[in-house]
């Protein structure tokens, strides 16, 4: 989709659909749009009234055009009275079911504030809403199809700093668009060679060096977690590194994404009910990618480095076994008692790496366990770390961010559920709270005074109900936003 921005008055302005914001007052209703004549005004709001509208946030209404406004469609979406206060992550959900139930028309017209900051908000909602995956279509429905133009219009004339905000939106958009991409993309078409091409071909042409250790290299590695995960798949595993160095810096932030292209389990091989979703196990991967892209075109200025560790799961002659004792980066000895915690084994070859350049913050993304989803649902993140104010950093970006997370504890006790007869850890622990002994596996490979934040994404990351606000079915992004802000939040100091 194409965002835009103009000053165009929106009663003149050519499109297929205008949107414009109401605001439920008493038992009426108010419109909060700017360009439109009180005579008009008062003509939309009757159509409204007529039809039932109460303004409520995020309901979307459509009425047809009125004499003397272009538009043969006027949408009005509900928003929340911005004089009681700003809900920017309202407003983003808002604009997205206008835009979302828009799906089919060409060009939209959204009449929207001048302040850079709600601005900024209604840009996003548009942009993340018009979003559908059809690459694997043969004839995709144009009934359906996402709206492809969006033009915001603003009072006054464009201003350089709505230009650059502009500018700005449309790379975080691209970047989550890219992501879900990713995870969408069935797991025949996506094996670890493919996500390391795309991991490639998302920074091209950005100052990013990329370097792939392919499965010798990273044998000479000692990178024994990623070759124990991928060993049973007749695709080869492999590990990215992408480095984003601008001259000056002197912040530096590692991000690490769990890349399991697609987790049968393996030899503890899942049931097959809801199997196909484990395509999306390189959710937090897609995360990293799509930041690097979108941190690198927004020129931050802080040093990023992206790690995707990137295998199958899956269960075959030459798969590892459950008893299996493998070796990890950094001379550590894991007792596999369950193929199907794969991703803590990916994770900690690469955690390992980065801690080696001992940035000011490690911060790992992953679809890590099905505990994630019961301790906190399919919408929340959970955010676990060794240092609470850096735990506190990461939960403050996302919330800036618009994404769902929230802080968890990485309680010592559960240290003992992974202590091992045989090696020196066992890859599961308690299962009650799995999320958590998960999260105190991946710690061990953390060095004493390196700053780690460890978020699971199992449930966020893919949404398997209905389409929700600016939220499609399928892939979400989940995670770009949000490193993309950490970034910021450390760049600025
Ligand atoms: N990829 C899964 C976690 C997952 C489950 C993500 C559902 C998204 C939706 C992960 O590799 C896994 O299988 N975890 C196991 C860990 C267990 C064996 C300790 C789990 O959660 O059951
Ligand atoms: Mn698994
Ligand atoms: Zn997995």
């Amino acid at each position: 989709m194409t965002l835009t921005i103009a000053a165009t008055p929106p009663s003149s302005t050519t499109c297929d659909a205008l949107v414009v914001a109401v605001i439920a007052k008493g038992r009426g209703l108010e419109l909060a749009a700017h360009g439109i004549t009180a005579a008009q005004g008062a003509k939309v709001l009757a159509a409204l009234k007529a039809v039932g509208a109460t303004g409520k946030p995020g309901e979307v209404t459509k009425i047809p055009g009125i004499t003397g406004i272009k538009a043969p469609v006027i949408v009005a979406v509900g928003i929340a009275d911005p004089r009681k206060g700003l809900d920017l992550e309202a407003l983003r959900t808002a604009n997205g079911s206008a835009i979302r139930a828009l799906a089919g028309t060409r060009k939209v017209a959204v009449v929207a504030p001048p302040e850079t900051v709600v601005l900024r908000a209604v840009a996003l909602g548009a942009r993340l809403a018009a979003y559908s995956f059809t690459a694997f279509k043969s004839s995709p429905s144009k009934a359906s199809a996402p709206v492809s133009t969006v033009v915001l219009l603003v009072p006054g004339s464009v201003t350089a700093e709505q230009k650059a905000a502009i500018a700005e939106i449309n790379h975080i958009a691209d970047a989550v668009n890219l992501s879900r991409d990713l995870v969408n993309t069935p797991p025949n078409a996506l094996a670890p060679v493919d996500l390391a091409a795309a991991a490639k071909d998302a920074v091209d042409g950005l100052p990013v060096k990329v370097t792939i250790w392919d499965e010798k290299a990273l044998a000479k590695q000692g990178c024994g977690g990623i070759l124990a995960v991928g060993q049973g798949s007749a695709n080869p595993p492999r590990l990215v590194k992408l480095e984003y160095a601008p001259e000056g810096a002197s912040a530096s932030l590692h991000i690490v994404g769990k890349g399991i292209t697609f987790d049968t389990g393996g030899i503890s091989i899942k049931p097959a009910a809801g199997m196909d979703e484990m395509k999306g196990d390189m959710g937090g991967a897609a995360a990293v990618i799509g930041a690097m892209q979108a941190i690198a075109r927004l020129a931050l200025p802080i040093k990023v480095t992206g790690w995707v560790p990137t295998a199958e799961n899956m269960p075959s002659g030459t798969a590892q076994r459950p008893g299996d004792v493998i070796t990890m980066f950094g001379g550590k000895t894991v007792e596999v008692l369950n193929t199907d915690a794969e991703g803590r084994l990916v994770l900690a070859d690469a955690l390992g790496l980065a801690a080696l350049e001992k940035p000011d913050l490690i911060i790992d993304a992953a679809t890590l366990t099905g505990a994630q989803r019961v301790a906190l649902g399919s919408r929340l993140a959970g955010v676990m770390a060794n240092d609470d104010a850096s735990r506190a950093l990461v939960c403050t970006a996302a919330d800036e961010a618009g994404e769902a997370m929230w802080p968890m504890p990485l309680p010592d006790d559960l240290r003992a559920s992974i202590d091992s007869a045989t090696a020196d850890i066992t890859n599961i622990g308690d299962r009650f709270g799995g999320m958590l002994s998960a999260g105190i596996f991946l710690k061990e490979f953390i060095p004493a005074g390196q700053s780690w934040v460890h978020i699971d994404i199992a449930g966020p990351s893919f949404n398997d109900k209905g389409a929700y606000g600016y939220t499609p079915k399928g892939g979400t992004g989940s995670a770009v936003r949000t490193f993309v802000q950490v970034a910021r939040t450390l760049a600025a100091g």
